[in-house]
């Protein structure tokens, strides 16, 4: 197993990345963070305890600097504009990323590894509305997305793409439980806590299991998940 030291989290910025930086320090672990220019000062609380490159997330020269030396690299993958901006971003990784590190991508349940996904009437109506709205006013390109998974699930590196279900603020409940495809009856309840997706993809680096997986996730605490706990 790698031995897990510096990584580098690439869109730290956000919420989701927030939240892994404290989970990453926490380990104790070195942390480079790679976000915009406008958003570096959302990270000031971490100020002396991170690294911090600024830049789009796509720029490849960004991401060269950024992972360089990392031996795990957690990308939130978000489809933002219409320059593929997910797929840029993946594609910088997989390419710099130093071989063996450990990958994490975070997406949602509307991204299939093997197609065996079945997928609510709720949820299919959702994504066809968000790509069709996203394209229409050029501000997100869910099939980019798509590419960019595509993309992660082709590459010969240690990669695990998390998919996340609806997301909630509030306290952590503790690590998720996941299942492998969306349907299955564990993850019925479509709930996790935003500080929790950021815990699974933290744990996710040093959790060999889950190496070229694509965990659906669901809280801990959520009915579905206690009514089923036991079928995993
Ligand atoms: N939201 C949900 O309900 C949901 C559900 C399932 C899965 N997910 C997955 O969870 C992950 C994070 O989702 P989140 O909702 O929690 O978002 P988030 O953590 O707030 O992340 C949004 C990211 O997008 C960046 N961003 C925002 N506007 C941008 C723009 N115009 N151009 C470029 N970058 C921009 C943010 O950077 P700045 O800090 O610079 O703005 C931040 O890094 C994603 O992989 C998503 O697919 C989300």
């Amino acid at each position: 197993m790698i031995n897990m030291k510096k990584i580098c989290i690439v869109g730290a910025s956000g919420k989701l990345g927030q939240y892994m930086v404290q989970h990453a320090l926490d380990r104790d672990y070195e942390v480079v963070g790679v976000c915009r220019e406008k958003s570096v000062d959302k990270l000031d609380a971490f100020k002396g305890h991170i690294t911090v490159i600024p830049g789009a997330t796509n720029d490849r020269e960004v991401i060269k600097k950024a992972v360089e030396g990392c031996d795990g690299v957690l990308t939130v993958l978000v489809p933002w504009g219409v320059h593929q901006y997910s797929s840029g971003t993946a594609q910088a990784v997989l390419d710099y990323a130093r071989a063996g590190a450990r990958l994490i991508f975070s997406c949602g349940w509307h991204i299939t590894l093997d197609g065996q996904d079945v997928y609510s009437r709720t949820l299919k109506m959702q994504v066809k509305l968000g790509s069709w709205f996203g394209r229409l006013f050029r501000v997100v390109d869910i099939d980019d997305q798509v590419e960019a998974c595509r993309r992660v699930f082709a590459s010969n590196t240690s990669w695990t793409v998390v998919r996340g279900s609806d997301l909630e603020e509030g306290e952590s409940q503790g690590l998720p439980v996941w299942s492998r495809h969306v349907g299955d009856p564990i993850l019925e309840s479509n709930m996790t806590r935003r500080v929790d997706f950021a815990l699974f993809m933290v744990e996710a680096l040093e959790n060999n299991e889950l190496i070229h997986e694509a965990p659906a996730i669901v809280g801990c605490q959520t009915p579905s998940a206690l009514a089923h706990k036991g079928d995993q």
